[in-house]
């Protein structure tokens, strides 16, 4: 047994999990606040770092309580891999660690560029990025390369909406300024086969279903082009009007979405 005590926690506004980045993209213009624990010292620990422009985080995945040896990962194909084979939350130890640019320090708190915390995550130490010690890009990189190499081709399947699904995702983009449909045609257009971190599921009347933040789709595959035939809100009527307005995402959009167009959905 080990005790482990946090220096801090992280401040990212994002308190679900899958708000948070799978890795910190550079790209998301995003900034987070670290809060060392006050009155212990940390401070003076903090000397001599601001010449770096990124620190290792190591931290814990406090939202997690199980592990599992084989996981199934958000990209590539539907393939378990062993845990120790990704970078999944469910490890034995739950330990998490993230390479983050460090654009400030103000006393006990330091500004953060783009990660994949989760609001409050405890941070059990900082270390230094040294890129003489921690960069080799020229390493084999396994099931992800390979993942990463089906990525850069184009996509395997064409996509066609039908006029119902394409009418009322145009509704949503212009009424409510939702708008998953790249993200829905990058998906599918890679492979539609069903994957549960892509939430593609087959329906028992063989049609396929994907969700996509808080909304679905129904799908049929022919050959090699995806089908989508109308979209739905991602929760059942009852439950939307019962809940408090923002609890759910797309909440109004939702509502306003069943007036408008109903729902052939069983409740
Ligand atoms: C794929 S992990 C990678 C984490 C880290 N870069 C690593 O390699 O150890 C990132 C995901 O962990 C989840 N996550 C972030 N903070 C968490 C926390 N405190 N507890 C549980 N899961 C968390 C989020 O879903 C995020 O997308």
């Amino acid at each position: 047994m080990l005790t482990l005590q946090p220096i801090g926690f992280v401040r990212t506004g994002k308190h679900a999990k899958f708000q948070a980045l799978h890795q910190p993209a550079e790209s998301a213009q995003e900034q987070h606040i670290l809060e060392l624990v006050p009155g212990q010292g940390y401070e003076n620990g903090l000397r001599d770092l601001t010449g770096f422009s990124r620190i290792w985080l190591i931290w814990w995945f406090h939202k997690n309580d199980t592990w599992r040896p084989m996981v199934l990962p958000p990209r590539g194909p539907a393939i378990r891999r062993g845990v120790f084979a990704t970078r999944s939350p469910h490890r034995p130890n739950f330990l998490g660690m993230t390479p983050v640019q460090l654009l400030a320090i103000e006393k006990n708190r330091l500004l953060l560029g783009p990660c994949d915390l989760v609001d409050g995550t405890p941070v059990f130490d900082i270390k230094p990025y040294i890129p003489a010690y921690d960069s080799f890009p020229d390493e084999r990189s396994g099931w992800t390369g390979e993942v990463d190499a089906g990525l850069a081709a184009p996509p395997a399947f064409a996509i066609e909406w039908s006029p119902l699904a394409h009418d009322q995702a145009e509704w949503l983009a212009r009424e409510w300024h939702v708008d998953f449909r790249p993200r829905l045609e990058e998906l599918l257009g890679r492979d539609p086969s069903p994957h549960r971190t892509r939430r593609i599921k087959k329906r028992p009347d063989g049609q396929f279903q994907i969700g996509c933040g808080g909304w679905l789709a129904d799908f049929a595959v022919l050959e090699k082009t995806v089908h989508i035939i109308r979209i739905d809100p991602g929760y059942p009527a009852r439950l939307l009007e019962e809940s408090e307005p923002g609890s759910i995402p797309d909440h109004a959009a939702q509502l306003a979405f069943l007036k408008h167009w109903g729902s052939t959905r069983d409740a």
